[in-house]
């Protein structure tokens, strides 16, 4: 693999010193080698074999291979100039049953990932749950159950033990919002169970696990950052009539406000609760003091905007379709999600860069004293690739690049932002939609695995050259 070796040119939008650039994928939309080296089956195994679940009846048995790629994916990484990649490690690999008895190859590959890593100057930041519950786990009741909690903490020890000696930065649980509700409410990802009160629970177990994970690797060391991570959108009524505002309200109050102000007040918000009424009463007493244990980061993935209307039966957007169906709270009873008028990507999601600055800079006020890292920021488009394999991108770069500005302006602001993660590095298997949505910094031809960075990643790699944006 080759970058394009021009002279350096000053940037103007100077980013700060140490400040991480970096790109992102978790373990079961890029590994592949699902039956290989004692892996034992996670909830998306079950799932992608359901008729009906996954665009074309597609699976991630092979997904992009990485696991026996991972040499050359970690070369590539290194040649596009990535401080940093965040990866996520598959529980089922390391506990095939999401219990007890540790399977020593599994752990072995992300022992040998971390060296590569290493090797190559990329600091590897790990996320422990990226979906993939084991499926016994699942069978046991899965994250609607509070023991699942407590084997997450088990779990996180034991990967933590293992790369903890190498691994600083360290992430929980990817989006709690979606393993809750898409899984459990809407039934659009693994396990695909459509019992919304379940799903408050199972945010909840999340939230918890996320806390006795951080509790249990806190003992192991003490000089690991630990970040819990979240999924925000910006959320605007429609209009500033009195339903359309409460109808935000309800929005950001389950999407973000539930999540912040547990983790990083120690207190569910009251109207969220008032609006569960019966489906609120999950928590134990003390529960929320350990999800409230002090943060190191907080890890932020952003992509949209939603505009909501408080008039019931308006033009739904794409984008919202799987939260109305899950969420009665939310729902076509309370809230319309309209359609705010901005380009959208493949995924039918609006672009809004004006988003995630908003989103900083209300978190630096509103959440004062932690660091913030954007864990996740990109788009799909419907690329097309040349004769080379090569994908000509200019939306994606503009995606990125108005995202870093948000960043840019945001920290110019204030906002304490120490680093940005693409999502992703490259091409894969995108949960529900399969393969056909592509959000990669680079092209993967999954005919032969070949991959190819794009007109994004050419970019993004001379971006990070510059440690800035040019005006
Ligand atoms: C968030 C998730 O963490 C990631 O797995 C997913 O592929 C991207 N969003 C894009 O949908």
């Amino acid at each position: 693999m080759t970058t394009r070796q021009t002279q350096v040119q000053t940037p103007d939008l100077v980013f700060p010193p140490g400040f991480v650039w970096g790109a992102a994928t978790s373990a079961y939309q890029i590994e592949g080698a699902v039956s290989e080296e004692g892996r034992g089956r996670s909830v998306w195994d079950v799932f992608v074999r359901q008729p009906g679940r996954v665009v074309n009846g597609e699976n991630a048995d092979v997904a992009v291979d990485h696991y026996h790629r991972y040499r050359d994916d970690v070369r590539m990484m290194a040649g596009l100039g990535l401080g940093a990649y965040r990866f996520s490690v598959s529980w089922p690999r390391v506990q095939p049953d999401g219990a007890g008895a540790v399977n020593r190859r599994g752990l072995d590959f992300y022992s040998r990932l971390v060296d590569e890593l290493l090797a190559h100057g990329v600091d590897p930041w790990v996320t422990l749950y990226h979906w993939d519950l084991p499926q016994a786990l699942e069978d046991a009741g899965g994250w609607p159950a509070r023991d699942t909690a407590e084997r997450f903490a088990d779990y996180a020890a034991v990967v933590h033990d293992a790369l903890g000696d190498r691994v600083r930065n360290w992430g929980t649980v990817n989006e709690p919002w979606c393993a809750a509700f898409l899984g459990y409410a809407s039934g659009e990802h693994a396990p695909g169970r459509r019992e919304p009160a379940r799903a408050v629970r199972a945010a909840h177990h999340l939230l918890l696990g996320h806390g006795l994970a951080t509790a249990a690797m806190r003992a192991q060391r003490a000089d690991s950052r630990i970040g819990g991570c979240v999924n925000l959108y910006a959320v605007s009524p429609q209009t500033s009539s009195p339903a359309d505002l409460d109808a935000a309200r309800r929005v950001d109050g389950l999407q973000n406000r539930f999540f912040l102000d547990a983790l990083l007040r120690g207190e569910y918000p009251a109207d969220v609760l008032e609006d569960l009424g019966e489906a609120a009463g999950f928590a134990q007493e003390g529960d929320l003091e350990v999800i409230s244990a002090p943060l190191d980061m907080l890890l932020v993935n952003y992509y949209s905007r939603f505009t909501v209307s408080g008039v019931p039966g308006g033009a739904a957007s794409a984008a919202a379709a799987p939260i109305e169906a899950g969420s009665p709270w939310v729902g076509s009873e309370h809230v319309s999600f309209v359609e705010g008028g901005r380009p959208v990507t493949a995924m039918g999601w609006e672009i809004d860069h004006d988003g995630l600055r908003e989103i900083l800079l209300r978190l630096a006020e509103e959440y004062p004293g932690v660091p913030l890292v954007v864990s996740e920021n990109g788009a799909a488009f419907d690329d097309v690739a040349d004769a080379d394999g090569f994908v000509r991108d200019p939306e994606r770069r503009d995606y990125i690049e108005a995202h870093l500005r948000a960043c840019h302006d945001a920290i110019q602001a204030g906002a304490p932002l120490e680093g940005y993660f693409a999502w992703s590095l490259m091409d894969n298997f995108e949960w529900a939609w399969g393969y056909g949505k592509r959000f990669g910094l680079v092209r993967v031809d999954y005919e032969t695995q070949r991959r190819v960075p794009k007109g994004s990643a050419l970019w993004y790699a001379e971006t990070i050259r510059r440690g800035g944006l040019i005006r």
